[in-house]
């Protein structure tokens, strides 16, 4: 049976009826429309699926939709405000650190998370941050680099 929840997205709240098991990257992308939040593997495994939840980083893939009544969810469309991008999100660009781009939303929501808490980490604490954010495409290095740049930029 459908549970009625409202869920504040990037600062807008939804009203929204949603199936006890459904996790919360399939409302978003399939309910809210918002498919900057990629499913790799819904298992928890690959990071991808990362976004914010009241200020801390989740795999969206292993959180129920129904939990979240009332929470205040981020992902990655909400980091661009008014057509400019976020500090992390030019520091991608700039440090080529996209190849595909399959993961970069979920690493930059945790990146995001990371310069909340400590927004001058060196490079073993971001290497730690991101460890459960899988690419396939950069060898990490650029990604690294990136988020460094953006802690500098602050
Ligand atoms: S899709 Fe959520 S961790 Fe892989
Ligand atoms: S840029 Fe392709 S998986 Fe990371």
């Amino acid at each position: 049976m459908k549970k009625l929840i409202t869920l504040i997205v990037n600062g807008t709240p939804s009203q929204l009826a949603v199936e006890p098991y459904r996790p919360l990257v399939d409302v978003l992308r399939d309910d809210l429309r918002l498919t900057g939040t990629k499913k790799g593997c819904g298992h928890g495994h690959c990071g991808t699926c990362t976004v914010m939840v009241d200020g801390l980083a989740v795999n969206s893939c292993l959180t129920l939709a129904v939990d979240l009544d009332g929470k205040k969810i981020t992902t990655v469309e909400g980091l661009t405000i008014d057509g400019q991008y976020h500090s992390l999100q030019k520091a991608f660009i700039q440090e080529g650190a996209v190849q595909c781009g399959f993961c970069t939303p979920g690493i930059i929501m945790m990146a995001k998370a990371l310069l909340d808490e400590n927004p001058t980490p060196n490079e073993k604490e971001v290497r730690e941050a991101i460890v459960g954010n899988i690419c396939r495409c950069t060898g990490y290095a650029k990604i690294v680099k990136a988020i460094l740049s953006a802690a500098e930029g602050r």
